[in-house]
This record gives C-alpha cells, structure tokens and sequence, in this order.
C-alpha cells in the first residue's frame, strides 16, 4: 500500500524516476492526461514492483534493483511484470513463476497485490 502523498515527493524529480521505472514504463503513462493522473499511474507501478520484491522473499536487497521489476500494461490496460536479473535470479532460487500483480487506486491510496506459484 502507498500514500499518493508520499510517491508525490518521489515522483517530482526526474532522477528518481529514471532510477525506479525503465523507459518503457514511462513510455506508456497515458499520453495526454493530466499530471495527477500520470503520477496515479506511476505510483501504481512503484507499489506493484515493492510488493513483487516481497512475493520474491527478499525486498530491494541481494541486488534486486528497481528497474529488475518491470511492470507494464497488457493489451486490456491490467498489469504484467517481467523479470530481470537479479529479480529473475531471486524468483528462479525460490522456485517462483507466473507472478502477477493487480493494483487500484482509491483517493489518497494506492494499492498492489503480487502473487506467484511455488513448485
Ligand atoms: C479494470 C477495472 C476493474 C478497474 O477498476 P476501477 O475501479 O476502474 O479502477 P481501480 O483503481 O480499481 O483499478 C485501476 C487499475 O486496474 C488495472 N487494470 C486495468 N484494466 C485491467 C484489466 N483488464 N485486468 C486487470 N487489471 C486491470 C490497472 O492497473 C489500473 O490502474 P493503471 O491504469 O493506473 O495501471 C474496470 O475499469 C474494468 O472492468 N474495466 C473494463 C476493461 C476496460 O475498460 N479496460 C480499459 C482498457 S481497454
């Protein structure tokens, strides 16, 4: 869960973006819409990718970067995330596939679920 206010102070510096989403998820922030609504966009992506960290076991530690989560929008506007490196490493020692994550925004609140099959 995140706080809009909070993703608000983050997603202000273009540094920081750069530095947590990959081109093509800044690439597919709806063309045209407002700010208000990029930045609800964008901090859907941030509370997916930490609650992939987390279905991965470890957080953003053991060189799991921002960028090795990426998640992108499907054909039907839902999210889908892709792996890297460390990310893909860390899902492959835990026996982890098919991660799929949802995410609402309500107001002030953003919210993301991430699950993945064990085997
Ligand atoms: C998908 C749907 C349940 C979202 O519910 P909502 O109350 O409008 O909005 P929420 O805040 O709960 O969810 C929004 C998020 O749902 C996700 N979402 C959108 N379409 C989705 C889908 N088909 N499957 C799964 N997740 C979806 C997105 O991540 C979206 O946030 P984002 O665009 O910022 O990434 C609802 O809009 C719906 O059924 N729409 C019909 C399909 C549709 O119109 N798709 C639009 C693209 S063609």
């Amino acid at each position: 869960m995140l706080l809009r206010e909070r993703f608000h102070r983050l997603a202000q510096h273009p540094r920081y973006r750069a530095l947590l989403f990959t081109e093509d998820e800044l690439g597919q922030a709806p063309a045209g819409a407002s700010p208000q609504r990029v930045e609800e966009y964008l901090a859907g992506r941030f509370a997916a990718k930490e609650a992939v960290a987390k279905v991965l076991g470890t957080g953003f530690l053991r060189g799991i970067v921002w960028h090795d989560i990426e998640v992108l929008r499907d054909r039907l506007g839902g999210p889908s995330v892709t792996l890297r490196k460390g990310a893909r490493r860390a899902a492959e020692e835990n026996r982890l596939s098919d991660i799929s994550v949802s995410i609402t925004h309500q107001g002030p609140v953003v919210v993301s679920v991430a699950a993945g099959l064990s085997s």
